[in-house]
């Protein structure tokens, strides 16, 4: 996100330092080479270096003394208890307020539980030693992987939380070139907006495939449904792809932590709990089918179609990959497995996993394909191949990728989710 932003601020004119503490990082990064695997990416950091407007530095002191707005994209990562770990927002802040000399903005991007904003507030005052006057802003980023730029370039809502008119204008002149909506509020609310954003957005994926189960039971076809509701502008057809459940660094975390942050404030949010347990159930769902289609998965070899939470990016965490796999090892099933970006970062994830170099190499005698992302190359397979390559007919599909009649027709056993 840090990176992301930085680069979208840059192409838009401004000039923008991008800090990060971890040196080997930023060494990288002056270097051309980027951290993540995101499209188009690469290309415009490499643009705006070349322009001179990007620069990188793992130096906070250099980053706050030459800028006049300051974005904190520091993680958020989940304690045991669903809980944000503010650690590294706290320190940023006080790190911050040691080097600020003169009128700043300090905007935070990170999502965050309803009220840091005032805590980064407090904190930056309690460090500024030289009473340099600052004001803080919440402008939460709704940025997903795998198509960040464009979203960054051109988000469907920008959100500015704060009471300082100094900081509404300059943010609102930042974002002029665009070109979205802007809501300007105070800081608790651009807080809760975004955890409400995402909440509503799990809620959705919760709920077609809670009406997957229910499809699987009476006979009906769960894509027809999304698409019967999704007509209706009210519910949209957006986030009613039915499947093993959402994943990503987001998500799961960002949901804990708003059942956590609602029980703090006194309220029970039953509803979300139930979106949570229907996710996770959704991923043992998946490896029951797979036992009941396989019935003894003990000596069999699955080849597994994809790893990344999903496609188009290698981004590993939360990732249903990551459930499911051990799950069928446990059963005594050995894994080969191939995905277009992810297999680097897999393997310090997973253990035991014979990687391959494409999907057909993955169902080169392997008792079934089991596809976990949807990345497109795998919509576009030669299947008459893959059936040759496989031991026996059977792919197994989480992400509902294929059509039930071309599959059946062609002699697949083809079993997916809710259809
Ligand atoms: C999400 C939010 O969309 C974004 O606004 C926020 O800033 C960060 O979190 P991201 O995590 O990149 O973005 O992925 P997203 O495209 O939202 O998908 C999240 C998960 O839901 C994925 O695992 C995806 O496979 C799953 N999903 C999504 C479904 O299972 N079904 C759907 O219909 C949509």
């Amino acid at each position: 996100m840090g990176l992301v932003t930085a680069v979208v601020f840059a192409d838009y004119g401004n000039e923008v330092i991008g800090v990060d503490n971890d040196e080997e990082k930023v060494r990288k990064l002056k270097e051309g080479v980027m951290p993540i695997f995101e499209p188009g990416l690469k290309e415009l950091v490499d643009k705006n270096v070349r322009e001179g407007r990007l620069s990188f530095s793992s130096s906070i002191k250099e980053g706050v003394e030459s800028s006049k707005l300051i974005f904190i994209c520091v993680g958020t990562p989940p304690k045991e208890n669903g809980e944000a770990n503010l650690y590294y927002v706290e320190k940023v802040s006080r790190e911050i307020a040691k080097y600020i000399k003169d009128y700043q903005i300090i905007v935070e991007k990170s999502t965050v539980p309803v009220e840091t904003g005032e805590w980064v507030e407090r904190t930056i005052r309690a460090n500024n030693l030289k009473e340099v006057p600052f004001d803080v802003v919440s402008n939460p980023e709704f940025l997903r992987e795998g198509q960040a730029i464009s979203d960054a370039k051109a988000p469907q809502r920008i959100v500015i939380g704060t009471k300082s008119k100094k900081a509404i204008e300059t943010l609102t002149k930042l974002y002029e070139p665009f070109n979205s909506p802007l809501i300007i509020c105070d800081i608790r609310t651009a807080e809760v907006i975004k955890h409400a954003s995402n909440a509503f957005l799990a809620t959705k994926v919760s709920f077609i495939n809670a009406l997957a189960n229910i499809c699987e039971k009476v006979g009906a076809d769960v894509t027809k449904v999304a698409e019967g509701m999704g007509y209706d502008s009210r519910i949209g057809r957006d986030f009613l792809e039915a499947g093993i459940g959402y994943g990503g660094f987001c998500f799961p975390k960002d949901l804990a932590a708003f059942i956590r942050i609602s029980q703090r404030a006194g309220y029970d949010f039953e509803l979300l709990k139930a979106v949570e347990r229907i996710n996770e159930k959704q991923r043992v769902n998946f490896v029951e089918k797979i036992k009941e289609t396989l019935w003894i998965l003990d000596g069999k070899t699955l080849g597994i179609l994809g790893l990344s939470f999903k496609p188009n990016t290698d981004d590993l965490r939360f990732a249903p990959s990551v459930e499911i796999i051990p799950l069928l090892q446990k059963e005594g099933a050995k894994i080969k497995a191939f995905d277009p970006q992810a297999m680097e970062s897999a393997k310090g994830v997973l253990s035991n996993v014979e990687y391959s170099e494409n999907a057909y190499e993955v169902a080169r005698d392997s008792d079934a394909l089991i596809i976990i992302t949807e990345w497109d190359e795998f919509k576009h397979l030669d299947l008459q191949k893959v059936k040759s390559l496989l031991k026996s007919p059977v792919i197994i599909d989480g992400r509902n990728i294929y059509k039930v009649e071309d599959l059946r027709g062609m002699g697949f056993n083809y079993v997916s989710v809710g259809r």
